[in-house]
């Protein structure tokens, strides 16, 4: 193919639009194309609907407090309960219905409704509290999915201690990282979970990550996933989450009224620096946005069967698998396992088992269902599918075709959802209900939501031209600071386009975007030194840190190369301190470190071992030429370079592995 028509392909590709479908439109929670207009025209009083999704033990006054901007304050004076609201509130009329549909990997289930649900949360927090948990003490959730995490974040939600969930994919040290920067002192975790059939387990890690921790730990508490499979350790004192239900039975916790700026809970993420940031996100302002976005978005009704296949140690799962959904009184699937155990069709199965409605996932699962066939989503009967969506990075035209194809039978809309754990819930998406879909771009702003595209002076670009994606008004959702780190959250998320002496705060998220004619925005990906590895997010300085801790390291630049369906992975750069070999064994210790240090997900795909980095005459290592180097590009320019040579030498090595 010529160039001319890879480009005429590539703009036919993109001036692709689907409507959606009738059948949906009839239906939808959301169809009035006023509201953008509406939210507009009565910013911020429109956050109101948003609000009137939940029950209030105190209504607020104030909608939004601006007096203090960026540390803007949502629906002050307003008192609620996270719990109440996810638990109490459906008792009466959707009591019986199923809350949480729990799947395990080897075809085991556990169903609650919602009075189970709500029986097992308040008992659990009643154990909490006898533990000595009080309101406002951080407790630390290191599970995998399976249902004594939702339960237990309900129970600290219910007496008003914020809970702070680490992946549990992460390694130890990223745990004891955490716990220490929370200063948290109640860890609840599990003996393991299953992998590909396999056990794996989990509280060995737990154990190495607590004796790393500085601070004295009050309380461990471990739940049994494994039973005699694993005869796990435990220390004495430690308690065992069964036992501490049971000893609970009938307990009854009264939901403390929280106010809606009290903390409902932390959130680690990357960032360009080696420290994770604890995004702190609040009671009132994120569990109105949650359900807010939920109700439009993925337009969820109390009688739906509802499945996003994230993982809850994500924002993802804190957001729609827990908060919005049971705001929402509406039945959350949860399964455990990997999308290809037994067989590449386990989701179908699943989908076509449970009659799941709606369905959410992330574009690098696509990617792999893609990969895997047809085959897979054909053996199902998927006509339960009312709407799909997904989140976490770009999704390529192609992507996006075959999962409204091939798994939508071209009779769901598709929302692309862009969005942060830092804004809580979804910004940027078309409302399934009322906009065109184009393929590869995430739609409007919501309503409500300010997001532009400017240039490095804050100017708003052309249509078709890239730029920086800036939101210029505060949404009820967002972080409210970073903990215990006000300064960071200025620095990191309020310098670049504000005027502080005008009183004027633009958010910057660090991703470039574009824009077009139509007021749709594609996200093009982080501008900041933050990796996307399968929607994950990782911080190169991180992985960086971890690599130049090896004994025998001089020197390391982590950047992303692209992968065909992790969308970037990990490529290392190492320049090795003399009398070091850097051979294969070498790189294997390497890869330990890193997978130590922050988990698997953090794992290179490739060493490079070089005798120098490319740096400008400042010292700087160019990073934007190492990135060229990893996915095999043309070479941008290197005439800056004090160290031309280095480029071609580190290339050969490159294409030679
Ligand atoms: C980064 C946020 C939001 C929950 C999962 C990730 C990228 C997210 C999209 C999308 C293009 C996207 C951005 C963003 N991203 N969704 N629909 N299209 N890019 O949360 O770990 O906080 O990462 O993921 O780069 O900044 P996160």
């Amino acid at each position: 193919m010529s160039d001319d028509t890879v480009e005429l392909e590539a703009r036919l590709e993109e001036a692709e639009s689907f409507d959606p479908p009738e059948s949906f439109v009839e239906q939808a929670n959301v169809t009035d194309e006023g509201i953008y207009e509406e939210f507009d025209e009565n910013w911020p009083e429109c956050w109101e609907r948003a609000a009137d999704l939940l029950d209030w033990d105190e209504e607020y006054d104030t909608v939004l407090d601006d007096g203090d901007a960026p540390f803007y304050e949502w629906f002050t004076g307003g008192s609620l309960n996270a719990s109440a609201n996810c638990l109490d509130r459906h008792l009466d009329e959707r009591g019986d219905e199923v809350a949480i549909d729990w799947i395990g990997e080897l075809g085991d289930t556990r169903t609650y409704t919602y009075e189970e649900l709500h029986r097992e949360v308040n008992e659990f927090a009643a154990a909490l509290r006898d533990l000595g948990v009080e309101e406002n003490d951080v407790v630390t959730m290191y599970m995998p999915m399976i249902p004594e995490l939702p339960i237990a974040m309900l129970a600290c939600a219910r007496i008003g201690a914020p809970h702070s969930v680490v992946f549990a994919g992460f390694s130890a040290d990223a745990l004891a990282t955490r716990m220490e920067s929370a200063a948290s002192e109640y860890l609840i975790t599990c003996d393991g979970y299953y992998r590909r059939g396999d056990p794996l387990h989990h509280k060995e890690k737990a154990d190495e990550g607590l004796s790393q921790v500085d601070h004295e730990v009050e309380e461990v508490v471990v739940a049994d996933r494994l039973g005699d499979e694993y005869d796990h350790p435990m220390d004495d004192g430690e308690r065992d989450f069964d036992d501490l239900v049971a000893d609970h039975e009938g307990a009854a916790v009264e939901p403390v009224s929280r106010d809606a700026e009290d903390m409902l809970f932390l959130m680690y993420t990357s960032g360009t620096t080696g420290k994770p940031k604890g995004v702190k996100h609040t009671t009132g302002g994120y569990l109105s946005y949650v359900s807010w976005t939920s109700h439009a978005v993925l337009d969820i009704e109390p009688d739906d069967t509802y499945w996003c296949s994230a993982d809850i140690g994500w924002i993802t799962g804190h957001s729609y698998i827990v908060y919005g959904p049971l705001a929402l009184g509406t039945t959350s699937v949860m399964y455990e396992g990997t999308p290809d155990y037994p067989e590449k069709d386990r989701l179908w199965d699943i989908v076509e088992e449970y009659e799941v409605d709606i369905f959410y996932t992330a574009p690098t699962a696509i990617r792999a269902f893609m990969k895997w066939g047809t085959e897979h989503p054909e053996k199902h009967d998927l006509t339960s599918l009312r709407l799909l969506g997904t989140v976490g990075e770009p999704i390529n035209p192609r992507a996006w075709k075959w999962y409204y194809k091939h798994v939508g039978n071209e009779e769901c809309p598709v929302v692309d959802t862009w969005w942060q754990t830092e804004t809580g819930g979804m910004m940027v998406t078309t409302l399934p209900g009322i906009n065109t879909m184009k393929p590869g771009s995430a739609g409007p702003p919501l309503p409500g939501i300010d997001a532009r595209v400017v240039d490095t002076a804050g100017e708003e670009v052309d249509a078709g031209r890239a730029g920086y994606l800036t939101v210029d008004k505060p949404w009820p959702g967002m972080l409210r600071t970073v903990y215990k780190n006000d300064d960071r959250y200025v620095s990191e998320y309020w310098s670049e386009y504000s005027d502080p002496d005008a009183d004027e705060w633009v958010y910057f998220p660090e991703d470039g975007a574009k824009i077009d004619e139509d007021g749709y925005i594609t996200v093009l990906g982080r501008v900041d030194d933050v990796l996307n590895v399968s929607g994950h997010r990782l911080g190169t300085m991180e992985i960086e840190s971890a690599i130049v801790g090896v004994n025998g390291v001089a020197e390391a630049a982590v950047v992303g190369g692209q992968h065909p369906v992790k969308g970037e992975a990990v490529y290392a750069y190492v320049i090795t301190e003399e009398g070091q070999e850097g051979d294969a064994a070498f790189e294997e210790e390497i890869v330990a470190a890193v997978e130590e240090a922050i988990g698997p997900i953090a794992r290179p795909e490739e060493v490079v071992f070089t005798p120098e980095l490319p740096k400008t005459r400042s010292g700087k290592i160019m990073r934007r030429l190492l990135e060229d180097i990893a996915n095999e590009e043309e070479l941008g320019d290197t005439s800056t370079l004090r160290n031309p040579d280095v480029v071609e030498d580190i290339q050969a090595k490159v294409s030679d592995d």
